[in-house]
């Protein structure tokens, strides 16, 4: 066979063999073979020694055409290959975005929480300071201050968890009242405040007590002040929360720190005061205790009670939550139960 018939099949052998290499790694191997020292074409190349003075350039050029055009299919293929595996490479790195993602549970405010946080929104629209008072009282304050001197029967009631004789955990926000009067400068306008947080009694824990609970307490002092600012300031108060087709009714009370005292009731807002299981049929449901401060209680906080008055008010967000959404056991805040909780996803 002469040298360029060796050449050419050498060269279809090749091609097919490029055409057949699937993956970079062969192809490079195939290069180094075929084109390199030790290949077929310089192989074939030795034989020109024989040829002729004429023949021989012809030969030669025919082979590096062959070893241009191999090199070319090789490029070629290179690229092709390249291509591919580049495919590859994003088909194997895609996301399914057809697939569901992973949900991130974000947690939620509890209830009570968040029932407290719209109240205090509701009194800082009407200019009122929140006033964080201690858990951990003086008898002082917690009683003494509130016209409950130590015989009082009405301590009865409030019986707690006594840390010494005269420091316990208090019964009620009300001793903020006394903390806040005692350091109120009227130069700088009147005293507004509500003072959320927890406190304790000895109860029977039950469907609607527990001995831990959350009250809001409620001060306004200045001069001037008068019953008639409790119950417009309280109706006001009652529509924003529970609609404002809401009423509020007042029943005379007693507590040692108001005189008079009331209790406050506002119209059902689940009936409109027809009578439902919510208001056990009464068309009122109890919401908080209030009343005018007690003269005796300015005094000992240092306010002259014949130029200033107040009212305050005791409410209970635990009685809010329970009403508004249908929780009959006041436990049930306490439990830490999370498929209780989680059904109070917090408002954006
Ligand atoms: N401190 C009272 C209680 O715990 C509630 C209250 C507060 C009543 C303020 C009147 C005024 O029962």
């Amino acid at each position: 066979m002469s040298l360029q018939s060796q050449l050419e099949q050498l060269k279809e052998e090749s091609l097919e063999k490029i055409t057949a290499s699937d993956n970079l790694g062969s192809l490079n191997d195939l290069r180094v073979n075929l084109l390199g020292k030790k290949g077929p074409i310089t192989e074939v190349l030795r034989g020109m020694k024989d040829l002729s003075n004429e023949e021989r350039p012809k030969v030669g050029s025919f082979a590096n055409i062959i070893k241009n055009q191999l090199q070319q299919s090789i490029d070629e293929k290179k690229v092709l290959l390249e291509q591919k595996k580049l495919q590859e490479e994003i088909a194997a790195e895609s996301i399914d975005i057809t697939l569901p993602g992973k949900k991130i549970t974000a947690g939620t405010s509890h209830i009570l929480t968040q029932v407290m946080e719209e109240i205090e929104d509701v009194f800082i629209g009407m200019g009122y300071q929140i006033i964080e008072g201690r858990e951990v009282e003086s008898d002082h304050y917690n009683f003494e201050r509130m016209n409950l001197p130590k015989d009082h029967p009405a301590r009865d009631m409030q019986d707690t968890f006594y840390i010494s004789e005269d420091i316990l955990v208090r019964t009620h926000t009300s001793p903020v009242q006394a903390r806040t009067m005692e350091q109120h400068d009227f130069s700088k306008g009147a005293l507004k405040m509500i003072s959320p947080g927890k406190v304790f009694r000895r109860d029977t824990d039950d469907a609607t007590h527990s001995h831990q609970f959350h009250q809001i307490e409620g001060l306004v002092v200045d001069k001037g002040i008068t019953m008639a600012d409790l119950k417009g300031t309280l109706e006001a108060v009652m529509k924003k929360m529970f609609g404002e087709n809401r009423s509020i009714r007042l029943r005379p009370s007693y507590f040692p720190f108001t005189e008079p005292s009331v209790e406050v009731d506002v119209s059902c807002f689940k009936c409109g005061g027809k009578g439902c299981n919510v208001c056990k049929y009464t068309g009122w449901i109890e919401i908080l205790g209030a009343g005018m401060v007690h003269p005796k209680v300015l005094a000992m906080s240092g306010i002259d009670p014949d130029v200033y008055t107040g009212f305050a008010f005791g409410l209970g967000p635990d009685r809010v939550a329970m009403l508004r959404y249908g929780v009959n056991d006041i436990r049930n805040f306490y439990l830490n139960d999370v498929r209780f909780l989680g059904q109070f996803q917090t408002k954006e």
